[in-house]
């Protein structure tokens, strides 16, 4: 079966404030070229046997096009399909949730309400799935708050599912999701002057192989790449990069997102992995 994946065209996007170091908003959103730049990261995403679902964009949402961020999804034996509303930072996001929500709502998802304020938590920008493995990986500190990646921690456990709590350091990476990228069950990609020391050691045993990006990798989005059909979709790369992913059996695929970028997002973010029926 392919993998379905969640996106939000770009219509409405822009850049209207700074929410991240990357938002300084110097050159200004080029919405046709971004129309462009999704556009190609959907036939990229299915020319590695993904299946693209959309959600209907909403005027005035300029972020909504970071499919990762409203929702935490996942499926479990005990729930079947759920997802966990985020509780986002900032106002034009958190009136993302609501159309989100809806949007799962409608496919059969069952709403797991963590009840977050006054904590937030941002989805899979801060909550990534340990691959075949009952895990997942919570990151805190610049939009996630320690409280609510707790929450999301206790509501895990009692699903059966192991979460490892991370403190996020660098500004730069203020989402776990341009620090971490699983590549298998066994491999991961991390920058790690994104963690604090216990978190970094906290990390790095779950995984056989840890490969390490340098800041310059991560700050372009090389960690915020996507894993499918034997590629490795990225807005960048280096040798270097490209040498670590052959490792792991890994073909680059670059797609450019430029125009996102300028609002400190890329690939990863941009999607949402749909769990199997
Ligand atoms: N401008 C968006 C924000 O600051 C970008 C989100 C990118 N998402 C991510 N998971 N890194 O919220």
């Amino acid at each position: 079966m392919s993998q379905q994946v969640l996106l939000c065209p770009p219509t409405y996007f822009d850049v209207v404030d700074s929410k991240n170091p990357y938002m300084s908003g110097k050159t200004p959103v080029n919405r046709k070229k971004a129309q462009e730049q999704w556009d190609g990261l959907c036939a990229s995403l299915r020319h590695c046997g993904c299946e693209v679902e959309t959600i209907t964009p909403v005027p005035g949402l300029e972020d909504m096009v970071f499919a990762a961020n409203p929702g935490f999804v996942g499926s479990s034996k005990k729930t079947g399909k759920f997802v966990v509303p985020s509780h986002m930072v900032h106002a034009s996001r958190q009136r993302e949730v609501a159309h989100y929500l809806e949007w799962y709502r409608q496919r059969g998802y069952r709403v797991i309400d963590l009840d977050l304020a006054p904590e937030h938590l941002e989805g899979h920008g801060d909550a990534i799935w340990h691959p075949g493995v009952s895990r997942v990986y919570v990151g805190y500190g610049f939009r996630t708050t320690r409280g609510g990646a707790e929450k999301l921690a206790s509501q895990m456990t009692t699903m059966a599912v192991q979460a490892v709590v991370l403190q996020l350091v660098d500004p730069w990476c203020y989402h776990l999701d341009t620090s971490l990228c699983p590549l298998n069950s066994e491999a991961v990609l991390i920058y790690p002057g994104a963690y604090s020391v216990e978190s970094l050691d906290r990390l790095r045993p779950h995984w056989k192989r840890v490969y390490e990006l340098t800041e310059d990798e991560a700050r372009g989005f090389m960690g915020n790449g996507i894993v499918a059909g034997g590629h490795y979709i990225t807005p960048h790369i280096t040798p270097h990069l490209e040498a670590m992913l052959r490792q792991e059996g890994l073909t680059s695929l670059v797609v450019d997102t430029s125009e996102f970028e300028k609002s400190g997002g890329s690939c990863f973010c941009m999607k949402a992995f749909l769990p199997e029926d």
